[in-house]
């Protein structure tokens, strides 16, 4: 056995992954003696390499696209949040396998709750999107009381399934981009995977209310056409999802080692370009400005 306990992300592509830069600084600043790995994982080879990696041996992995939901079926048992998302996105070593779980929930609701400081209890709030992430941060949203969550996507059949599925949880209504023309809200998430593409949904004018929020699930050049939106729509402010990723991962860490590690530089520390080598692709010029600058 390795000296080290070893993690590692999966993931297809995975080269681009900032979870290792994430994990080794967790390690560093909390005096835990760990390997983190990324590891390029094809599909088809996906139940083999998990065996694999549980035999080496790795103490647990994170699972980037496009695992997250394949991954569940090849767990020993899933945790109750993780079975609510749909995806797993943290996998726990047992005697035999893996336990699954998900963190992406927690970590957004960390990030803006606690580093943005922005409250959901008694908020109208419009997630837009209904794929893998959307739906991990529903149950999560409304455990924090809003007053309302709408969920808004392309495909609307997709918003009707998801308020049909979680209904019991809280006030979720099913919506349609057009159909929100008219409507305000103080928290507009945008989790879909449009600004991979360079767009954004197409919505209505006029959907944020005075003093509203803006929140991308992306970040670096994905979350330019969201951030921009919010800008032009008077949001005081938009932020990026770069937060929920270092929230995740030290939520995931600290079901691995016990330990909480600081989100706060590793947040500072990504933002600036050169440590983590991420190059232009990632920068984020404006990753929380205020629309009234
Ligand atoms: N910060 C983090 O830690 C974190 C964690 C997880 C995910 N994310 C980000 O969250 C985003 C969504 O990820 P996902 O896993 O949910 O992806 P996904 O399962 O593939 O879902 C994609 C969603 O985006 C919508 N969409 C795609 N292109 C669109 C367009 N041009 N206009 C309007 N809607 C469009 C899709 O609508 P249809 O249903 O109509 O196709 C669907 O609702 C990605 O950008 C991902 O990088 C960030």
């Amino acid at each position: 056995m390795s000296e080290l306990d070893r993690y590692a992300v999966i993931g297809h592509p995975v080269a681009h992954s900032k979870s290792p830069f994430i994990h080794a600084a967790f390690a560093r600043q909390t005096g835990q003696k760990l390997s983190y790995d990324a590891v390029e994982v094809l599909p088809e080879l996906l139940a083999d390499v998990l065996a694999q990696l549980h035999a080496e041996p790795y103490q647990g992995l994170n699972v980037t696209l496009p695992h997250k939901l394949a991954v569940a079926a090849l767990c020993e048992s899933v945790s109750e949040r993780a079975k609510l998302a749909g995806a797993v996105n943290t996998l726990v070593r047992t005697a035999s396998g893996w336990a699954g779980d998900n963190t992406d929930g927690v970590g957004f609701i960390r990030d803006l709750t606690v580093n943005l400081g922005v409250a959901l209890a008694g908020k109208r709030v419009l997630l837009l999107g209904a794929g893998g992430a959307a739906r991990g941060l529903i149950a999560p949203i409304l455990a924090e009381r809003p007053a309302e969550l709408a969920v808004s996507n392309r495909n609307p059949w997709k918003p009707e399934e998801l308020a049909e599925q979680f209904k019991a949880l809280g006030p979720i209504v099913p919506r349609t981009h057009l159909s929100l023309k008219g409507d305000r809200y103080d928290l507009v998430i945008n989790a879909t995977s449009a600004g991979h593409a360079g767009t954004l949904p197409r919505l209505p004018g006029q959907i944020v209310a005075e003093g509203g929020v803006c929140y991308d699930l992306s970040y670096g050049t994905a979350a330019e056409p969201f951030c921009a939106w919010a800008r032009a729509q008077g949001a005081v402010l938009s932020a990026d999802g770069l937060g929920m990723l270092v929230e995740q991962a030290a939520a995931a860490f600290e079901i691995w080692r016990g330990v909480r590690p600081e989100t706060a530089p590793v947040l500072a520390a990504l933002r600036t370009p050169e440590p983590c080598g991420s190059g232009a692709s990632h920068r984020h010029p404006h990753p929380r400005t205020t629309a009234q600058d």
